[in-house]
């Protein structure tokens, strides 16, 4: 996961391979709740792993369900209907998929069996409805309390309720807001019907009905058959009892999916494909109706009942004019396809944006104007025209995984033919761990970007100049890859003294070069698969590496190695001669040096830190042989790149190299806030 504040971007102009998802939000918190109510043990395979599944394990641990997770699988012990715990405070962070069903099944167990629990979450959560689920469960007469403002979370619910429960009467529950309200009734209402019927009605429209449908879906799994007349009136069956089904498989989330089936229509093109594995033409998710709407804008899908295969149809995209109403989690990732249709794209019916995670509405319009695009909006509509001039934006998040993951899909400007071609920012891609944790790696392992708008930051200088922590840091604070160039010569060293091949046989070391199979598996090094990191690290592989980088021949065969590492989204290489030789038009080069003394005393104090023995004299004067080498050799000698900016960062931290770098960056990128 990206923790960082922000993400760049470089335009991006194709896609291509293969996904798979993580498990459906909606469908994994109805289980987890299901199962926590459930007597007996639950075995859920395909748990999706984010904030909002995590906040509802957490609450089921706190209410005393066994929960474990046993390798890929989580073991959910259920309450069997009975509160073991009566009293507790809930924290669901953003998660409106725990808050709502929670809220109705403890309002309903402290109404029949006594407690107090308090509900809360994080401070969006406390503006977003359920009002109208809590004026639904207390015509039943449970006793619910708003414990900030009236209709908004946090709420107290409290009982025995005096009288008991009035089940009776028709519950009846507004459907015009959020379909959460009717899927929490629905999912805790078998909690109270041991002695009747009880009955649901429906007030209003009812919006998202798919999503009612997976809650139908799940109730059925786990023993609850609910009789429905359309989505009016639903009748939880005299008698119902959950009954867990022993495991579950819990499918690829398909409004995630929505982000590659849009990468495929947008970017697959000349043969490439983008696959999708874990949802597909046969989920019970109803935002796999997207795929309908996709492929009415244009792209090509094919699928089976649990993949999907996209590439590029028609181009640029049809616009299209839809009703949204029962994908409106998807739906956003049709605005964005917007930017690439040849008309305006109108969506209706999508009034429900404005109480998700964030405004929606606002915010889409907002960060598509941004890019370029003219945008209009209304009380439940957006509409999209494609920009005239794609600009540079520093696309905000708004803390919405939705508006995180949607923004990704604006870098695909050249496709769209941006001249130039611009950059995004992607502000807080960390927020997509609601759902996604890893969203971006995914994105950015399907992704392909010309090598010229790869942005790289070359760092280079003498050894033990601090240049492979300070490119650690940057890479870092970047989400950039790093490339430690010096490391390959090592290797190259190290192979060559392993093979025995004769240092001064330049044809023979830039034959072994040419052939070296080396792997870079984060922190890790392998050469011909075997992990050779600490002999690499070493002094003696310093010196061998300063040899065998001084043949011309070798650094050759290394050259398209080195190339490769320049991947989207950006790369941050240091070496000796990143800004002279390897990467020229690097767009920041760093030529970072300190004195011979600093750098031999940090060295020593690395080696002793790792508990390997060594005298400064003895390092510097290494040190001092090996810069004169590198120096004077006729092959890319050490010196600085003419449009270098000089650090001697001799008296600074590294914590003040970092920023002062950062400093020098922000200045060249072009974003737009
Ligand atoms: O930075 P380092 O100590 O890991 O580098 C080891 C040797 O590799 C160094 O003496 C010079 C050589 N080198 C090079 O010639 N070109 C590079 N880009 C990086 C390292």
């Amino acid at each position: 996961m990206y923790a960082i504040p922000f993400l760049d971007l470089p335009p991006l102009h194709s896609a291509q391979g293969t996904v798979r998802l993580p498990g459906s939000k909606s469908i994994s918190n109805r289980v987890l709740l299901l199962a926590g109510l459930s007597a007996g043990t639950t075995i859920v395979h395909d748990l999706l792993d984010s904030d909002d599944t995590r906040v509802m394990l957490q609450a089921l641990r706190t209410l005393g369900c066994g929960v474990e997770q046993r390798g890929a699988q989580w073991h959910v012990t259920g309450l069997g209907g009975r509160l073991a715990v009566h009293e507790a405070q809930l924290f669901l962070g953003n998660a409106g998929t725990a808050m709502r069903p929670l809220a109705a099944a403890l309002a309903l167990l402290t109404a029949t069996q006594g407690g107090c629990f308090d509900l809360a979450g994080v401070s969006r959560m406390h503006e977003r409805p359920i009002g109208d689920l809590v004026d639904a469960l207390r015509q039943y007469g449970a006793q619910v309390e708003d414990l900030g403002q009236p209709g908004y979370p946090p709420l107290r619910v409290s009982g025995p309720a005096p009288g008991g429960l009035a089940l009776e009467r028709p519950i009846r529950v507004r459907g015009d807001v959020s379909s959460q309200f009717l899927t929490a009734l629905l999912l805790s209402l078998p909690l109270v019907a041991s002695e009747r019927d009880l009955v649901i009605e429906v007030e209003g429209e009812l919006i998202s009905k798919p999503y009612v449908e997976i809650t139908l879906n799940m109730l059925a799994r786990f023993g609850v058959a609910v009789r429905r007349e359309g989505y009016a009136r639903f009748t939880v069956p005299r008698g119902s009892r959950y009954a867990s089904p022993g495991e579950v498989h819990v499918e690829g989330d398909a409004s995630s999916a929505s982000y590659f089936v849009a990468l495929g229509a947008i970017a697959a093109t000349d043969g490439r494909r983008v696959r999708i594995e874990g949802v597909g033409l046969e989920s019970i998710q109803g935002d796999i109706a997207f795929v309908d709407a996709a492929r009415a804008m244009g792209a090509q899908v094919e699928g089976g009942p649990n993949w999907l295969e996209i590439s590029r149809g028609v181009w640029p995209l049809r616009a299209l004019e839809l009703d949204c109403n029962a994908i409106p989690d998807a739906a956003m990732t049709l605005a964005v396809m917007g930017l690439y249709a040849n008309g305006p794209t109108r969506l209706t019916h999508i009034a429900s944006w404005r109480v998700k995670e964030t405004d929606r509405l606002a915010a889409m319009a907002s960060e598509l104007r941004k890019v370029g695009a003219e945008v209009d909006e209304g009380p439940d509509w957006l509409e999209v025209r494609p920009p005239a001039a794609w600009r540079a934006a520093s696309w905000h998040t708004y803390d919405d995984h939705r508006m995180a993951m949607c923004g990704s899909l604006a870098a695909f400007n050249p496709a769209a033919g941006a001249a130039p071609p611009v950059p995004m920012r992607i502000e807080d891609p960390g927020c997509v761990a609601k759902t996604f944790p890893d969203y971006f790696e995914t994105f950015l392992g399907l992704v392909q970007a010309d090598a010229a708008d790869v942005p790289v930051i070359a760092v280079d200088g003498p050894s033990a100049s601090g240049k492979g922590t300070l490119a650690a840091r940057l890479a870092q604070a970047l989400g950039y890859a790093q490339l430690d160039s010096g490391a390959i010569y090592r290797a190259a060293g190290v192979a060559a003294e392993r093979a025995g091949v004769d240092l001064d046989d330049p044809r023979a070391l830039a034959q072994l070069a040419a052939s070296l199979d080396l792997r870079f598996e984060g922190e890790r090094i392998l050469l011909d698969g075997q992990d050779v990191t600490d002999a690499v690290r070493s002094e003696a592989a310093g010196l061998l590496a300063s040899r065998v980088s001084a043949v011309p021949a070798v650094r050759q065969a290394l050259h398209a190695l080195q190339l490769g590492f320049r991947r989207p989204p950006g790369l941050v290489a240091d070496g000796r001669d990143m800004g002279t030789v390897v990467f020229p038009d690097a767009r920041l080069k760093v030529f970072l040096t300190a004195s011979a003394e600093q750098r031999a005393l940090r060295r020593h104090k690395q080696l002793i830190s790792k508990g390997i023995p060594a005298r400064i004299e003895d390092l510097r004067a290494d040190l001092e042989l090996r810069d004169a080498r590198d120096r004077n050799r006729s092959a890319a000698p050490l010196q600085p790149a003419q449009d270098a900016l000089s650090l001697d960062n001799s008296g600074l931290g590294i914590d003040e190299s970092v920023e002062l770098v950062l400093g020098w960056w922000a200045q060249r990128t072009p974003y737009r806030a």
